[in-house]
């Protein structure tokens, strides 16, 4: 057979193939796919240097090259690859049909994508791969070249992170929320006591003591104002409208605040036909909430924000905008020193993938848009909770 031939050749002698690049120099005008195989024999050993697997399919799909990489890799040796479909010897999980792949490669230099396939010993591997087209000396296409470096190890090991930094999000909100409670139940009630304490005292206190009444005055307004203060830190630390009311009441309740507190003007568009969702995905929501607006207040210099939630069939869509300065990449690696990186869009990253939605940020000189995509099945798509 043809291919085999050439796949053998890979581990012969170079004089032969020396001489096969010679001949395919001389008749180049033979059938492309046998000249084509000559050229690849010629430089197989610069190939085997490599550390990817390298394999090389012709017009018709199948192995005409293997390199040592791809030995190593998927545990077939060349001669048992010549010859058959990549895809199906590695049992490739292909994101789109072939034809379609190879329709993007006559028109894009070339193809690239996380694969997961099968070695000989039937282990799965996780592979950046890369295909192009290969052609002739006169352009015409000889087969394809699939470079595919083994990425197994990272997709674990990001795996693992994606789980633990889910995990601790998870325990940062268990965490907020029984601070919050605390908070309510501990110092609150001692400020509510001290008040009552206090009501008692004023009672008490002669009305001619002008000082004393205008001292107990102060400390009642002092005791409103921390009660005050514990409530909203405790409602931030986890709002307890969002069991109660839901999504919508709990951030008109969070963006008046916010209005409030940083003078930027937020305007806040909610689908009246919303529903209610799951307590993850109600909770996610309100937490990407208060990190993009508090991104939009620290470092967008915008005096106007825009959210905007709305339900399509079967997703829930944020957007939070702004009109500000837009996000500026750090210049330099020093600068990436001097300016350590925040956890805030990582955090929204994590929560995203951690509900299966999807994520995009567009920023530009006229401002920034952070949109987020959440799938909502069954019951939470007819808006029931
Ligand atoms: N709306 C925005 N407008 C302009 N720049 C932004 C905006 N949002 C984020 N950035 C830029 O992106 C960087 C990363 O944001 P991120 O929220 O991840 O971290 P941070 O806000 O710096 O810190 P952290 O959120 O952990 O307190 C910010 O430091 C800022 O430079
Ligand atoms: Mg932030």
């Amino acid at each position: 057979m043809a291919n085999s031939g050439m796949v053998g050749s890979r581990a012969e002698a170079s004089e032969h193939e020396l001489e096969a690049v010679s001949t395919a120099e001389v008749h180049s005008s033979d059938n492309p796919l046998m000249s084509g195989q000559r050229e690849v024999s010629g430089n197989s050993e610069l190939l085997d240097l490599s550390r990817e697997a390298i394999l090389i399919v012709d017009p018709e799909g199948k192995i005409v090259f293997w390199n040592r990489g791809a030995e190593r890799l998927y545990g077939w040796t060349a001669e048992e690859a010549a010859g058959k479909s990549p895809v199906e010897l590695l049992n490739t999980d292909l994101p789109r049909p072939l034809a379609q792949i190879e329709n993007i490669l006559r028109s894009e230099p070339y193809w690239d994508c996380e694969l997961k396939q099968i070695t000989k010993q039937g282990t799965r591997v996780t592979v950046a791969s890369r295909w192009a087209l290969w052609r002739n000396r006169s352009g015409e296409v000889s087969g394809r070249f699939q470079l595919d470096s083994d990425i197994t190890r990272r997709k674990q090991i990001e795996n693992e992170l994606r789980i633990l930094s889910g995990r601790l999000l998870s325990l940062r909100d268990e965490e907020r929320r029984r601070l919050a409670r605390e908070l309510h139940d501990s110092v609150g009630q001692l400020l509510a006591g001290a008040s009552m304490n206090l009501a008692m005292v004023q009672k008490r206190v002669s009305s001619t003591d002008a000082g004393s009444i205008r001292l107990l005055d102060d400390l009642g307004s002092l005791l409103e104002q921390s009660v005050k203060e514990v409530r909203t830190l405790s409602y931030l630390l986890h709002p307890p409208l969002l069991d109660e009311v839901g999504l919508p009441s709990a951030l008109e309740w969070y963006v008046t605040g916010f209005c409030s507190r940083s003078d930027i003007k937020v305007e806040l568009h909610i689908s009246p036909n919303l529903g209610r969702f799951r307590n993850e995905l109600e909770l996610a929501v309100f937490r990407i909430v208060q990190e993009a607006l508090t991104n939009v207040h620290r470092h967008s210099g915008s005096a106007t924000a825009r959210i905007s939630l709305s339900r399509l069939p079967s997703q829930v869509r944020l957007k939070v905008e702004d009109q500000g300065k837009g996000i500026s990449l750090p210049i330099s690696e020093s600068s990436r020193e001097e300016r350590p990186m925040g956890v805030g869009l990582s955090g929204i990253r994590e929560r995203v993938r951690n509900l299966g939605g999807q994520m995009q940020i567009r920023s530009g000189t006229s401002g920034t848009v952070v949109e987020v995509l959440f799938p909502v099945e069954g019951a939470e798509a007819a808006g029931v909770k």
